[in-house]
């Protein structure tokens, strides 16, 4: 089968297609045809600080059919449409095919492409578990998303008014009319103003992008406040995990996001998409061949959405 190897001595393309041998599904594992797999900053994070996947080969959140099923796999069959996100387990998705336990995945929602389903998985479930599960988000509160332009932002606009907030987007100037069309109530372009200097007061912030102080987000929440970091500046997630205990101490609380998927939450994710409460936004498809192009090109860092890699066969 074709994959996209990461091999750091062929410079200057360290992603590189190789033919490789084809995986065995081996007990609890499914083999999966891939048909389209996005590009996530967990992906190009990893290759910056030298974590190499196993095989050498990237690509965590994959949609495709299983071809062929382990002894020991009880929940699909050969022919079912699946997705989800494969990096604990190992990752290995810019690939035509892919050996992996049954745990990760779900079933694809029926109705959506593969390219729009394989956007769901690790900003989907990072969007989901940092507002309802650490957010405890409840209806009609004041929600601040910080880094609503891409791919945990967008799905986190729209679970946040899914459940009810009014919510407030920051992003770039190219991402306002979409942050504003997947239904956020108030928009703010960061390079024209500072949410930071303005009254508003808000219940929950999800930080999923930027390099503010801890200070600042504190004077933002109301006195029982909430504010989950989930992702932005290498020195923004160290203040939080130096600090952010310290800021906990009083009525408002602060705290990092680990997501973890888990198949009820994908499930859950699948069924808003296929019912169509809830939209991906891709900004751009490349090949399985152009991998190397899409990867650099999310590593941007102002991607509109998601990055789709399509796998032809
Ligand atoms: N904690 C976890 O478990 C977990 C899981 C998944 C991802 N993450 C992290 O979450 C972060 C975002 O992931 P992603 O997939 O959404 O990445 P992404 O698709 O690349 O989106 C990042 C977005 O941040 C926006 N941005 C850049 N600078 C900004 C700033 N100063 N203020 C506000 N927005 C800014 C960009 O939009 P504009 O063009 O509009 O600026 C871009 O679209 C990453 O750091 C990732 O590592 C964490």
């Amino acid at each position: 089968m074709k994959a996209v190897i990461y091999d750091k001595n062929n410079s200057p393309d360290v992603l590189v297609v190789r033919e490789v041998d084809k995986p065995v599904p081996a007990g609890d594992q499914v083999l999966i045809k891939i048909m389209a797999v996005s590009v996530n900053a967990a992906d190009y994070r990893s290759m910056r600080y030298g974590i190499i996947p196993k095989n050498n080969i990237y690509g965590a959140d994959v949609a495709g059919k299983i071809e062929a099923v382990g002894p020991e796999v009880k929940n699909f069959k050969i022919g079912d449409e699946v997705f989800g996100d494969i990096l604990k387990w190992g990752s290995g998705g810019f690939a035509e095919f892919v050996a992996v336990s049954e745990e990760a995945l779900a079933l694809k929602p029926a109705a959506v492409s593969f390219e729009s389903t394989a956007t769901i998985s690790m900003a989907g479930i990072t969007a989901l578990q940092g507002l309802r599960d650490l957010g405890n988000i409840q209806a009609g509160q004041k929600v601040l998303i910080i880094g609503a332009g891409g791919g945990v932002g967008n799905f986190a606009v729209q679970l946040a008014k899914y459940f009810g907030a009014h919510v407030t987007g920051i992003c770039g100037p190219r991402n306002v009319e979409i942050v504003k069309s997947l239904g956020a109530d108030h928009v703010i372009d960061y390079t024209l103003s500072n949410f930071t200097e303005e009254k508003i007061k808000y219940d929950l912030i999800l930080a999923v992008h930027g390099s503010y102080r801890l200070p600042q987000y504190r004077r933002a929440l109301n006195p029982n406040g909430i504010m989950v970091m989930a992702g932005g500046a290498l020195l923004q997630l160290f203040r939080q995990m130096a600090f952010g205990w310290l800021f906990s101490l009083g009525s408002q609380k602060m705290c990092l996001l680990k997501a973890e998927p888990n198949r009820k939450d994908l499930a859950f994710l699948g069924q808003l998409v296929e019912e169509g409460k809830l939209n991906t936004v891709i900004d751009r498809t490349y090949t399985l061949a152009e991998t190397a192009e899409a990867v650099n090109y999310a590593n941007r860092g102002h991607t509109l959405g998601k990055v789709v890699i399509t796998v032809s066969h």
